[in-house]
């Protein structure tokens, strides 16, 4: 292990609480990892902070009718009051608004100018005379140029799937007040990324990073363009340059330096101020960020070119164990459609070690994984009450209860014995170098393996047997000092993933947590007393499992009220896809050619998500036929196919034998 290591986790936003799916990502992972370093003696500092920019931000604070700095200001507290919570233990937490942040953001920027790696660029950009602004994407809607939608968002069309800027909208109108939007001439700052091409190609080569980051950011990389780095609005970090009334550095800018700014005032604050760059500009430090697969560009390449760009010689981040999404029950959160586990109310009901174990076992290391209740009593019930906890429960109940509660000696031990602790031995191995390249599936399997195995050791020397016969009390003795082994190493292979259990653990077998190695080497002492023991965790009932799965449920909202003779002016008939074949230049839309008896049409219809176009050919569907032709990436489009979906999975309904042309009412 490095000596010296410096962890950081993506800066959550503090425009809403965090969830499972950020935990499990980012936040329990880099926990662990921190626990794990500080465990092995490794000098640790783990940094984290609210990202508080961004015109999120601004729109979630206008929804809510609070400033930007109110609304940060009260999901800070709640985000950091979540994480204490959890147990997640930074060295510090800090946040964008610090007053470390803007002018050590201020000062990347001017050595990136300095140093010829920003330019400026006129563009044409949506302002809004009555707000007296430039809006972002998010706050614009108007016409698709594509199928004419009225309500398009600002990025794409939600009908018809076609993405555009912005400024291709019909009629922009600003989402928040409903008025007219203008075009304007407007100025931005932008990075020349495409001149760190070469640079951060040899960079990466050298690293040893998941496939899932590297085959992501190589190809990328080749395609480095100049981005823009600044925003129209006032919530930000300003420019730092005269004439530059109204711009602010983007998020996306600003956020990673947030990183060196947290180190650097949580330094100053102990009286420090020159400590931060022990970490930051010293080679010998081992950087690792912990993020989540979507910001994988942002922390692989932009922040890494920003450092590339300065003067002075930061840390370029050493790994990047980017995690995979967890699902909630086969879907993705989603807080506004109430597929969401309140975590504060959830802490309210599970013990944090639970949680923390179920999200470690279930880590969404190399491909999305999911969170379901289901599993997640299983891994409760069979998992640490069966196995983990009936194993350390029925060891130190029967030493305080059978052996005047008092550590045995360890007399000659048997072949079985030696087995048992080689065994032992070899696991806490395995749970070491799991943690260390940030496992923690392997880590909590690691726990469970050894929980099983020394289950079964117990139930075969039978020390309650044992207890019967005095010839065997040194057979009996040196069982329970290997249980007790066991019982510690569990302690100690558990303790970055469960803490606060293992606590409990160590106080209840009256030995201090040290660190890994002497954890491993020093005994129990025999003679010593041990203290009452507790059950470390309850069973979870089916009915208290039904009770959050009907938590769940998302709230259904209907669309308004219609009378017969608004349905009956839609004409919907049964047609036979004839061929169907991708659209060029988009990922959602398949054209289509159906035959609808009296007529064949093609129909651009948004399922190439989810449907071959091969599977296709044949299959009688459904569609409105007097819908308005649209032009759809340049083809014109007469129907609308219809389809059932819930947001994530979408299913055409097909028909067997209703002739072409039926009509469906
Ligand atoms: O995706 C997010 O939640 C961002 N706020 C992460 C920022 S990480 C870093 F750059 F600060
Ligand atoms: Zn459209």
């Amino acid at each position: 292990m490095a000596k010296k290591i410096l962890i950081t986790a993506a800066l959550p936003y503090a425009n809403g609480s965090i969830h499972l799916g950020h935990l499990a990502g980012a936040y329990l992972p880099a926990d662990c990892y921190a626990r794990f370093c500080r465990l092995t003696g490794s000098k640790t500092l783990f940094i984290c902070g609210s990202d508080e920019y961004g015109t999120a931000i601004v729109h979630g604070a206008e929804l809510l009718k609070r400033s930007p700095k109110e609304h940060v200001d009260i999901f800070h507290e709640m985000n950091k009051e979540l994480f204490k919570k959890l147990n997640i233990e930074f060295d510090h937490y800090s946040r964008t608004t610090s007053k470390y942040h803007k002018p050590f953001v201020q000062e990347f920027f001017l050595q990136l100018l300095k140093n010829g790696f920003i330019e400026t660029k006129e563009s044409l950009q949506l302002y809004s005379e009555s707000e007296d602004r430039f809006l972002a994407d998010r706050f614009v809607i108007g016409t698709c140029p594509k199928c004419g939608f009225l309500e398009a968002r600002g990025d794409e069309c939600t009908k018809c799937g076609a993405s555009f800027e912005a400024t291709d909208l019909k009629n922009p109108k600003s989402k928040i007040t409903g008025s007219p939007l203008t075009l304007k001439k407007t100025t931005h700052w932008f990075l020349k990324c495409d001149l760190f091409k070469e640079k951060l190609s040899n960079w990466l080569k050298g690293l040893d990073w998941k496939p899932n980051v590297k085959n992501f950011i190589e190809p990328y990389i080749q395609d480095l363009r100049p981005r823009a780095i600044t925003r129209d609005m006032s919530w930000g970090v300003e420019v730092p340059l005269e004439n530059s009334d109204g711009k602010v550095l983007y998020v996306w800018f600003d956020a990673p330096i947030g990183y060196i700014s947290a180190t650097k005032e949580f330094f100053a604050e102990r009286g420090m101020p020159d400590e931060w760059k022990e970490y930051w500009f010293d080679k010998e430090t081992k950087y690792v960020q912990f993020i989540g697969k979507d910001n994988i560009v942002f922390h692989a390449v932009i922040f890494p070119a920003m450092i590339m760009g300065q003067d002075y010689p930061y840390k370029l981040v050493d790994e990047l164990p980017a995690n995979e999404f967890l699902n909630l029950e086969g879907k993705k959160f989603s807080k506004s459609s109430g597929w969401y586990i309140d975590l504060a109310d959830f802490m309210t009901r599970y013990p944090v070690d639970v949680i923390r174990y179920t999200l470690a076992a279930n880590a969404p290391e190399n491909q999305d994984s999911e969170f379901t209740f289901k599993d997640f009593q299983m891994r409760v019930n069979t998992e640490l009450v069966g196995k983990f906890g009936n194993f350390i429960h029925r060891t130190l109940t029967f030493v305080w209860d059978r052996m005047d509660r008092t550590v045995p000696k360890c007399h000659a031990l048997s072949d079985l014995d030696n087995e048992f602790l080689a065994n032992i031995e070899a696991i806490a191995i395995e749970a070491k170098e799991a943690y260390s390249k940030f496992q923690l599936r392997k880590a909590s399997s690691c726990i469970m393996t050894l929980s099983a195995l020394a289950n079964v050791y117990f139930d075969h020397k039978k020390p309650w047997i044992l207890l019967r016969n005095k010839e065997a009390l040194n057979e009996l003795e040196t069982t329970i000092a290997c249980c007790l082994k066991a019982i510690k190493v569990l302690g100690l292979i558990a303790e970055p993933i469960m803490p606060g259990t293992c606590e409990k653990i160590f106080a209840m077998i009256n030995c201090s947590q040290t660190n890994w190695d002497d954890c491993m080497k020093e005994e129990i002492e025999a003679g010593k007393q041990i203290k009452e023991p507790h059950t470390l965790f309850g069973k979870i009932e089916d009915s208290q499992i039904a009770e959050e799965v009907a938590k769940l449920e998302p709230a259904v909202h209907t669309k308004s009220e219609i009378g017969f003779e608004d349905f009956e002016k839609v004409d919907i008939r049964v047609g036979q896809i004839l061929t169907a074949e991708s659209v060029p230049k988009s990922s959602k839309l398949l054209k289509l050619e159906v035959d609808f008896g009296f007529e064949k049409r093609t129909i651009i219809s948004g399922i190439a998500k989810h449907y071959q176009p091969e599977a296709l050919q044949g299959k009688k569907v459904m569609a409105i036929v007097n819908f308005k032709p649209a032009k759809i990436m340049g083809i014109e489009s007469r129907g609308m196919i219809l389809s059932a979906s819930d947001g994530t999975i979408l299913e055409l309904p097909l028909l067997a034998s209703a002739p072409l042309g039926s009509e469906i009412g």
